[in-house]
């Protein structure tokens, strides 16, 4: 077998607890920071077999076997390296490369896609230092942004206007393909090229290897995108990257640390003031890919929220979602900030020593739970009952048998009621069932159906808004990540599994399709129309009117077929 690539093979150890697979085989008790137990590969009485979570490593002092996770798999059940790779990615439900994916075709053409996005960066990082540039230097000395941050991060410029890249690599048609296959150029219906980013300051984003797979765009002329990635590719997944994390990589090693925090600009301010040590996802929730990276990271990573009803939500996701993946190993910290600072505004406003203070005086994961759980419930005979109900069902979920009692523990003496015998049932799903608007539901669905229609819907642009959240994120993930389908899917089934598994069962037939999209067009003039526009001249108010009317027209008419 041709050789598998290292991304895919650093995106399966990401995703692994070595912890996790060593467990059902060999009784593991902690020791010190690591765990230990009798080795599997030798006969003994007395443990001299350790594995370490943190390092991802087991090593036995006895008979010296040791390695990592796919070495355990070799030596434990005879495993070669590329099935062990394989046995490891089907156990987290990734799909395999394609075979061709390993193939010094694809290989090429990955490596080609490198190097054209390292010139592109490059051609970015010129454009921010060069003399047309004022605006966005201006822009970068307010934020407090010094030279060398810029230096250092290698941030760029992307300049106004939808010719900048044709003029820096030439308009041979092969090269302008090349680009628009990495993500910075995009093809009109007329068939013309044009910068994707315009006019934004521009944030590289590196893979675990540091090669530049995509970018953040942040607007400086107030778009209504205040940031803009990358559309997904074979090699830049949102959801299993995180900003900084390869520039961070030894600081976070060294300072022991690592903070998660909501924006690029979080991560790059906090740098500014001598604390190298955050990353961010990429605008979209945090998934578990993400989580798991973290904890690898370091195994006590904080998160960092505004203190906002909205940032407590926020926090109470990551709880639920890191729950599933918890060792006693791992103590994530939750931060919150006074209401409305992030911590951009707040190290600039205290200064790093009052940050640091805070960052030592974070919450802990279990004072967070019980806190949260307190603020859910009433204090009354059934908000205790219903707390429990609630505590038993999230311990459930914690794979690591002592740290499921400590906590079972803390919160029965908060609700003063003993949980029954609690049982490690690993939940399928992670999503909360959520009730969704009837119709925006139905289009989604019909609507993630197929690529024509999702191509479709695109050509519509801005005709269409949902006002259910979970689905407007849904619907405009897939325009973003449109494509690759099979990867879109993919991805969505990894954040919400039984909702795309239950919406791809039964097929929407294509009439049904064209009224929901005509009832969803309709609802969302109507909305806008409604909306009293600051910017909206008479003009577009008289357009508007006049494209409602005509759907209405066409709504009748298909009606009545
Ligand atoms: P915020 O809106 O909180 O912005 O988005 P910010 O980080 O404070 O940015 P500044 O300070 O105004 O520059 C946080 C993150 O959410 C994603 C980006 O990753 C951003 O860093 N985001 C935000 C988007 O992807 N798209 C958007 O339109 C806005
Ligand atoms: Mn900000």
């Amino acid at each position: 077998m041709s050789r598998i690539p290292q991304s895919f093979i650093d995106q399966v150890l990401a995703q692994t607890d070595i912890v996790d697979l060593i467990e059902p085989h060999v009784k593991l008790k902690k020791s010190g920071s690591n765990l230990s137990g009798l080795c599997p590969f030798h006969h003994e009485k007395t443990p001299s077999f350790s594995v370490s979570a943190q390092r991802q490593m087991f090593y036995c002092f006895g008979c010296g076997k040791g390695g990592g996770a796919f070495q355990f798999l070799i030596e434990h059940d005879g495993y070669n390296f590329p099935e062990a790779v394989a046995y490891l990615a089907e156990r987290h439900g990734m799909i395999l490369p394609q075979q061709d994916d390993y193939s010094p075709q694809k290989q090429a053409i990955y490596h080609h896609a490198h190097d054209l996005l390292a010139r592109v960066n490059d051609v970015f990082v010129q454009a921010l230092q060069s003399a047309n540039a004022k605006k966005a230097q201006l822009y970068l000395q307010e934020r407090g942004l010094p030279l060398h941050v810029q230096k250092t991060y290698e941030l760029g410029y992307a300049p106004d206007g939808y010719g900048f890249l044709r003029q820096k690599f030439g308009s041979d048609s092969r090269r302008l393909a090349q680009l628009e296959a990495v993500g910075v150029l995009f093809r009109s219906d007329q068939g013309d090229y044009g910068d994707r980013f315009r006019d934004r300051l521009m944030f590289p984003i590196r893979n675990q290897q540091g090669k530049v797979v995509g970018f953040g765009g942040r607007t400086l002329s107030g778009h209504q995108a205040k940031y803009l990635n990358s559309p997904e590719t074979d090699y830049f997944h949102k959801s299993q990257l995180l900003y900084a994390a390869f520039e961070h990589r030894d600081h976070i090693r060294k300072n022991k640390q690592v903070l998660l925090v909501e924006g690029y600009m979080d991560v790059l301010i906090l740098a500014a003031h001598g604390i190298p040590t955050a990353v961010a996802p990429l605008g979209t929730a945090t998934s578990e890919t993400q989580l798991r990276m973290l904890l690898r990271l370091y195994p006590s990573p904080i998160f960092c929220f505004d203190g906002d009803t909205a940032g407590r939500k926020a926090a109470w996701r990551v709880l639920e979602n890191i729950l599933p993946l918890l060792q006693a190993s791992h103590a994530p910290k939750f931060l919150y900030l006074p209401q409305g600072q992030d911590p951009d505004s707040m190290v600039r406003l205290e200064g790093r020593e009052s940050f640091m203070k805070r960052l030592e005086e974070a919450n802990s994961m279990i004072d967070t739970w019980l806190q949260g759980l307190a603020k859910m419930f009433a204090r009354d005979a059934q908000g205790k009952a219903l707390a429990a109900r609630q505590a038993e069902q999230m311990l459930q979920q914690i794979p690591d048998l002592y740290l499921r009692k400590a906590w079972q523990i803390e919160v029965e003496k908060m609700v003063g009621i003993p949980l029954s015998q609690l049982q490690y049932t690993p939940k399928v799903e992670s999503e909360k069932s959520e009730s969704f608007p009837v119709h925006e539901e139905e289009f989604v669905a019909a609507f993630l159906q197929n690529k024509q229609r999702i191509d479709e819907i695109d050509a519509l642009k801005k005709d269409i808004y949902l006002d259910n959240r979970t689905l407007f994120e849904i619907y405009t993930r897939a325009l973003q990540e449109k494509v690759d389908y099979q990867h879109l899917i993919f991805h969505l089934t990894d954040t919400y599994p039984s909702l795309i598994a239950r919406w791809l069962a039964k097929p929407i037939g294509e009439q049904r399709f064209v009224e929901l999209k005509l009832g969803i067009q309709i609802n969302s003039i109507r909305r806008l129309l409604g909306q009293q526009g600051e910017h909206r001249t008479l003009d577009m108010q008289v357009q508007l009117r006049k494209k409602l009317q005509q759907l209405i027209v066409k709504q009748r008419g298909h009606h009545g077929k």
